[in-house]
């Protein structure tokens, strides 16, 4: 009979309830927030008189002890402490005595456990834009070497056009900074303080949300104190942003393992950052991005997961939401490492160049080059143009060369209207500059585009 709340029970619980129903393996990890949430309530009620300031010294001291114990691992988690305010403010009142028991006062764990866990989240946005960041650097500086570099754009993962490697990697840096300004935006929106909510109603205590508010670092406090107990939007926001930031990752790390392919050959791991075979000893396996895309799948069942809990509670704070923290930290832990090593993979690895361009070579990537060409030059309709492309598309499969390396001679049997200059248009480097409309491929409009992501990480 050991509980807080054993008041109106007449026998102790039983131990299958206390394992069932403990968040205290899993919530410990909010220590932190939990005892900053109570610093700051004790001081709001010193000010508003409803503690003294004796009082107040005494819970700063025991929580200071608290923390030590905590951080020094002499802290004694119990299952039968069920979650961690209830052991927190167990342990103070065990070192300080009477003052710790008046903690609790115009309180309730809805809206401290509200309080905790928002502040978690809202400091992982930050750190995750933060981390996000510095992958974007580590992309930015690859791409800037290789806005000339040759490579096949595809469609339909079919050669279509030329393209340079720069470019491609500038539409991973423009999902990346979308991912920023979601993390950013989900921190404004629900920056806001639940402290002073107590159960559900709020309370007839003189309280003072504002202070507590200024004290924890929130823009405001909460408007209606029923919805902040039981408002879980800001955990599955984290969530759905950090989904969707592992799909970018996990459609640029399914490049990787492609481009690491022999068929491919346009990048090399390092070895640092790739694995063996336990039986075919030549194999070099791109482990990394494979377990990226892996681990994707995980963070979406969490965003599902929650949103299930979420969807049939009636209001205000029911026990079903104390599942919405293991899936939260799970995603979390997981965005954190899979930042940090697709940072340190694209970092150390090695882009193969010439193979990027041997491949621009197959497919008659300049074949709407030579379309375009018939239209603006010789002012041929384009569908005509089309199949008048078609025919030289047809000539070069049969000579086994690409379209960029055919012979005016050809060309103009098939059109007598085609001129020499036409050599130009079907050149690979010449079709990828020659896409300089806004946002296009041209070299110059990508270094500006790389630019912008430059300005954007220095801001
Ligand atoms: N461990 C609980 C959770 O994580 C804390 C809030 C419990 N509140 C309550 N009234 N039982 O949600």
């Amino acid at each position: 009979m050991d509980k807080m709340w054993s008041g109106r029970f007449s026998t102790g619980s039983s131990s299958l309830l206390d394992a069932f129903n403990a968040s205290i393996m899993f919530d410990r990890k909010l220590y932190r927030e939990d005892i900053e949430g109570s610093l700051a309530h004790a001081m709001m009620l010193t000010k508003q008189n409803i503690l003294t300031e004796q009082e107040l010294a005494e819970i700063q001291t025991g929580l200071a002890q608290v923390i030590k114990e905590i951080e020094s691992g002499a802290f004694e988690w119990k299952i039968s402490d069920e979650d961690l305010h209830m052991a927190i403010e167990k342990r103070l009142t065990a070192i300080i005595g009477d003052a710790g028991k008046k903690l609790h006062t115009a309180r309730s764990r809805n809206d401290q456990v509200a309080v905790d866990f928002r502040r978690y989240v809202l400091r992982k946005n930050l750190e995750i834009v933060d981390a996000l960041k510095l992958l974007m650097h580590e992309v930015l500086i690859v791409a800037q070497k290789h806005t000339e570099t040759l490579l096949p754009g595809m469609t339909h993962l079919q050669h279509a056009q030329p393209i340079n490697f720069g470019f491609h990697l500038g539409a991973y840096l423009s999902m990346f900074k979308r991912d920023i300004e979601r993390f950013e935006s989900s921190h404004k929106r629900n920056n806001i303080s639940p402290l002073g909510c107590a159960a559900l109603a709020g309370t007839p205590h003189n309280i003072d949300r504002d202070l507590t508010t200024s004290l924890l670092g929130f823009d405001a406090p909460s408007v209606n104190c029923l919805d902040t107990v039981s408002d879980r939007d800001f955990a599955l926001e984290i969530l759905f942003n950090i989904s969707t930031m592992m799909m970018h990752i996990s459609r640029l790390s399914e490049e990787l393992v492609m481009w690491s392919s022999y068929e491919f050959g346009f990048v090399e791991l390092s070895d640092e950052y790739s694995t063996g075979s336990s039986i075919m000893p030549q194999k070099k396996n791109p482990d990394v991005p494979e377990l990226l895309r892996g681990k994707t799948g995980r963070v979406y069942g969490s965003l599902m997961g929650l949103l299930t809990v979420m969807k049939g509670l009636p209001l205000a704070y029911n026990k079903d939401t104390q599942e919405d923290k293991e899936g939260v930290f799970d995603a979390v832990e997981t965005a954190e490492i899979s930042l940090e090593i697709l940072k340190e993979a694209i970092k150390t690895m090695q882009v193969k160049a010439h193979n990027m361009k041997k491949a621009s070579k197959i497919g008659h990537l300049s074949a709407t080059d030579l379309a375009d060409y018939l239209v603006q030059k010789c002012n041929i309709p384009f569908r005509e143009a089309h199949f008048i492309t078609g025919k030289a598309v047809a000539k070069s499969e049969e000579l086994k060369i690409d379209l960029s390396e055919i012979e005016l001679k050809y060309l103009q049997e098939i059109d007598a209207r085609i001129s020499e200059d036409v050599l130009k248009f079907l050149q690979l480097e010449h079709s990828m500059n020659a896409r300089k409309s806004a946002g296009g491929t041209a070299t110059i409009r990508t270094e500006e585009q790389l630019q912008y992501f430059k300005n954007f990480l220095g801001a």
